[in-house]
């Protein structure tokens, strides 16, 4: 459609608007972003054309939602993105500063480029295409843009669960994922869940010293270590007594299509984690162990002295931030539990440990057969010139399991990152032909998602 083509500097104008706002999720401080950016989405949405835009302010940050519902007979897609923003730090190592768009080469550098406003975009963009030129769209669409993403908020499980019926839709449309490889049009069609928590571990009532106390106290910094090294053991298999009971082994098939990705794995270590080498569970394929395999994994450790030069003292107390991915058919409270009972029987003596959950997601598949799945296959070849592979994700999208749960519906995940996008990361960026390319590939979806009866 040439009205794409002619509105690009426009569309692109726009983004950057948008990713000019610092909407990060996780810092009270920056809660008059939060509601700037919920704005700047609903007068979107109104530009778009969509009817009974609202900005739904309640506890937590504000959702968004607009709707578009004169298709009668057609299906009704619930379009789903996320305007809020990882922090950016370290911002010594950004390039440009995180909200300054630039452009460098057909890159477009910022926190948010590509996840999740430069996808939401997309979204929003093709909407708007379609609406313009012909008035009408071909299919109903709700659209719900929520803010608290990055931040693992739990207020859009209360709004899903308790509007579902206002949110009846036949599948969910979301842009938050990535293409396998540039070129390659990619389905998600399966995310990880997550248990989100803090380890804390306390010994004395106060710190003591290391020399007139050390050797008859407990250390909660060394109790904390022992405990994460009960937990995982040093191949990389989890040892939570029950934990993988569930777990869900991917069919032959899966396997085997997964096998035939275009994936090189040195390319991989060596330009894309850059470590000396690859690490996990033995017995999985890196992709398997990606896509398919819970993890644990620390984000950080607190506790006694980390300041300049040496201080000799036992500390009262350590606490560590961990984080366990879940794949399907696990359960997040079941393995909350299982993970604070496995926490319990390692803690070493003379201390206490305590795992405080801080959120928590369910594991989701989409069945890739699924009508509304494959017509998003054919709009992708159609645009993008190449067959539409199906992949998983390690990452998680906690809408994602809500949809499933409440409402029903498969989610059709069309990602449009590229895996150097540097999500989470200093210089995130989006590539801007993938930019125009999805707005052409989601309006092209409308029209085939209207002949699935
Ligand atoms: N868009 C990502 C998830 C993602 C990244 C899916 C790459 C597929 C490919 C999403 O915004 C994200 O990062 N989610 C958080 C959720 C968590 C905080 C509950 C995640 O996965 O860490
Ligand atoms: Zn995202």
């Amino acid at each position: 459609m040439s009205y794409f083509r002619e509105h690009r500097s426009r569309f692109l104008e726009e983004l950057k608007a948008f990713l000019r706002i610092p909407s990060i999720s996780a810092s009270a401080e920056h809660s008059r972003d939060i509601e700037r950016a919920a704005e700047f989405v609903a007068t979107e949405l109104r530009q778009a054309g969509l009817k009974a835009v609202q900005v739904i302010s309640g506890p937590g940050h504000p959702l968004v939602y607009g709707e578009w519902l004169e298709a009668p007979g057609k299906p009704v897609l619930l379009f789903y993105g996320h305007y809020d923003v990882q922090p950016p730090e370290p911002l010594e190592e950004w390039i440009s500063p995180p909200f300054e768009p630039e452009i460098r080469g057909e890159n477009l550098y910022a926190r948010g480029a590509a996840d999740d406003k430069g996808l939401l975009m997309i979204l929003i963009k093709a909407l708007e295409g379609v609406m313009a030129v012909r008035g009408r769209l071909p299919v109903n669409v709700r659209f719900l843009v929520e803010g608290e993403e990055e931040s693992g908020g739990e207020h859009l499980a209360e709004f899903v669960a308790s509007q579902a019926d206002g949110l009846k839709a036949h599948a969910a449309v979301i842009c938050d994922t990535e293409m396998f490889a540039p070129e390659l049009p990619t389905l998600c069609v399966g995310l990880r869940g997550i248990l989100y928590g803090e380890l804390r571990v306390q010994g004395a009532a106060q710190d003591l010293h290391s020399g007139v106390y050390g050797g008859a106290v407990p250390n909660p910094l060394m109790a904390l270590a022992e405990i994460l090294c009960e937990l995982k053991d040093r191949d990389g298999r989890l040892q939570i007594p029950g934990y993988l009971d569930r777990v869900r082994p991917p069919a032959p098939e899966e396997l085997a299509a997964w096998s035939r990705l275009p994936f090189d794995e040195r390319r991989y270590l060596e330009q894309e984690v850059r470590a000396k080498e690859l690490t996990g569970e033995p017995g999985y394929s890196l992709l398997e162990r990606l896509w398919a395999r819970p993890t644990l994994e620390v984000h950080g450790i607190r506790g006694g002295f980390t300041g300049e030069g040496a201080k000799t003292v036992i500390p009262a107390k350590a606490v560590a931030k961990l984080s366990s991915r879940l794949v399907a058919d696990q359960d997040p409270q079941e393995c909350a539990q299982l993970l604070e009972q496995a926490i319990r029987k390692a803690t070493p003596r003379g201390v206490t440990a305590e795992f405080h959950l801080l959120h928590a997601a369910a594991p989701s598949l989409t069945d890739p057969s699924h009508p509304l799945v494959q017509a998003a296959a054919r709009a992708l070849e159609e645009v993008f010139g190449n067959p539409a592979v199906y992949v998983r994700s390690g990452g998680s999208i906690p809408v994602v399991s809500l949809f499933d749960r409440y409402l029903r519906i498969p989610s059709v995940m069309m990602g449009f990152g590229l895996p150097d996008d540097n999500l989470h990361a200093p210089n995130e960026k989006l590539y801007l032909p993938n930019f125009y390319r999805g707005i052409e590939a989601v309006a092209r979806y409308l029209d085939l998602a209207a002949e699935v009866v």
